[in-house]
């Protein structure tokens, strides 16, 4: 077979080159050429006249004929990582785990391996031998029989392994050490991580087969591999946490087959990572009694709502521009909230430093924990403990009004299941609910208002 043509195409405006530039002649941009496989023209009237030629109307379907039972996902038993993938794995689909080096992205994958018996699974890793893969078996208490391992970095030879073996799920170990031979450049560039990723994606539709493809991208894709790849897959995992914590949070930021909202909890432990089902009681357990600075909020992480400690401490500044930190929590909100209480309640903070913490390592998105936030602030400030069982919820507006939340009803709900008496509410979230006697309902209006009602 011939050798593909590439060309070298800038990614800004089109211009096509046959060698690489640094910079393009038509736009001027600077590093915007990625190579690419061009088909011929001979290549492409050939498949034309003939293609036309052989035509038949196989491929068109009227929707109404289309069948639309599902084939049946692959259930791994790994319940965090099944309601994240929308209720198990889908045959034929590509799914991308992305995550920093040694987040635990080849440990959670070796541990859907051994969970799902009865199928074939192909481990393919290009940055790991096969002993050292067998060692991490061994060390996971691996016993899967039908389990193969590949240390091949080439997609030719990985494709017709694949061809032969016929296994239920691919996984790659990283599609970053993957590369065409077609193609000149290295692996991990970026039009090598196209190219291989289109190809298996290719496979995984024809051969009905499942790949998962590790790559070492970070939230912001820059570091290791471009955003390009989570265009072409069908969901994009993404497994977050900080390394020196425990916690490991999975999360769907793209699924063609179910939503993004959910999200699975583990906890890498010295033989593997261990699903955490209970979040809540995990991250309150090391909650002390009676200190200043900690409150306890709800987030909704998808379906599931999560108790969360809310950390904060002010103390004052050794420096002339005091120093704002923010671990877990939104940075912009933390500035806005401490704007707040200094207009709102009077308190100032422009000679003092103010950390916040969302205890466990976790990563809050949502502003209805704004008012605990405020709160743990306010209460670091004037080193006055809050009630231990009580629950904090609602945003805060810019003029220090307290905005209503979602799904109040399921957070409180899960505050009550961990024994907590009282929760404090904004008043608009009030009229969902009449007085209970297995907890308080403490409804404010305004920052002013909670304060005065909780310190
Ligand atoms: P790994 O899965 O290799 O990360 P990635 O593939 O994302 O780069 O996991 C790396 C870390 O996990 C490593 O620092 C050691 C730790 N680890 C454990 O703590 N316990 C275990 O049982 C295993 C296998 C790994
Ligand atoms: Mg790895």
């Amino acid at each position: 077979m011939a050798k593909p043509v590439t060309k070298y195409i800038c990614q800004n405006c089109g211009y096509v080159s046959l060698r690489w530039l640094g910079k393009c002649p038509e736009c001027d941009s600077w590093n915007t050429f990625v190579e690419e496989i061009v088909h011929t023209d001979k290549h492409k009237l050939k498949s034309k006249s003939s293609d036309i030629l052989s035509a038949k109307l196989t491929n068109l379907s009227k929707v109404a004929d289309i069948n639309i039972t599902e084939d049946k996902r692959i259930i791994s038993t790994i319940e965090e990582l099944d309601r994240v993938l929308g209720g198990g794995i889908v045959p034929g689909s590509v799914v991308l785990v992305g995550g920093d080096p040694g987040i635990g992205k080849s440990t959670l994958m070796m541990q859907l391996s051994d969970k799902i018996k009865n199928n074939t699974i192909l481990y393919v890793s290009g940055e790991e031998s096969p002993k050292q893969i067998k060692l991490r078996c061994e060390r996971l208490g691996f016993a899967h029989d039908e389990f193969y391992i590949l240390s091949e970095t080439s997609l030719e030879i990985i494709a017709a392994i694949v061809d032969k073996l016929k296994p239920d799920i691919v996984i790659i170990d990283s599609i970053q050490t993957i590369y065409r031979n077609e193609l000149e450049s290295s692996p991990g560039s970026v039009s090598q991580l196209r190219e291989s990723t289109a190809a298996v994606i290719q496979i995984a539709k024809a051969k009905n087969i499942s790949f998962f493809l590790i790559g070492h991208i970070t939230k912001e894709g820059f570091i290791a591999g471009p955003k390009v790849l989570e265009h072409m897959v069908d969901t994009v995992l993404q497994f977050e946490g900080e390394r020196t914590h425990a916690y490991r949070v999975l999360r769907a930021i793209k699924n063609r087959f179910g939503s993004t909202n959910e999200i699975g909890i583990f906890e890498m432990t010295g033989t593997g990572l261990v699903e955490v089902r209970n979040p809540s009681e995990v991250f309150l357990s090391q909650r002390s009694k009676g200190i200043s600075g900690s409150t306890v909020s709800a987030s909704m992480e998808g379906t599931r709502p999560i108790l969360i400690e809310v950390q904060a401490l002010v103390s004052s500044s050794g420096y002339s521009v005091p120093q704002r930190t923010a671990t877990g929590f939104d940075y912009k909100r933390l500035a806005i909230l401490i704007a707040v209480l200094e207009k709102k309640i009077g308190i100032h903070l422009s000679k003092f430093d103010v950390f916040i913490n969302i205890a466990g390592g976790i990563k809050i998105d949502e502003p209805s924990i704004d008012l605990a936030a405020a709160i743990s602030i306010c209460s670091s400030f004037k080193d006055t403990s809050i009630d231990h069982d009580m629950l904090i919820l609602g945003e805060i507006g810019l003029s220090g009004e307290i905005r209503g939340i979602s799904f109040a009803e399921r957070r409180i709900q899960e505050a009550i299941k961990l024994g907590f008496k009282k929760v404090v509410l904004p008043k608009g979230n009030m009229k969902n609910f009449k007085p209970s006697k297995e907890i308080e309902y403490i409804p404010v209006e305004s920052i002013q208002d909670a304060i005065r009602l909780i310190l």
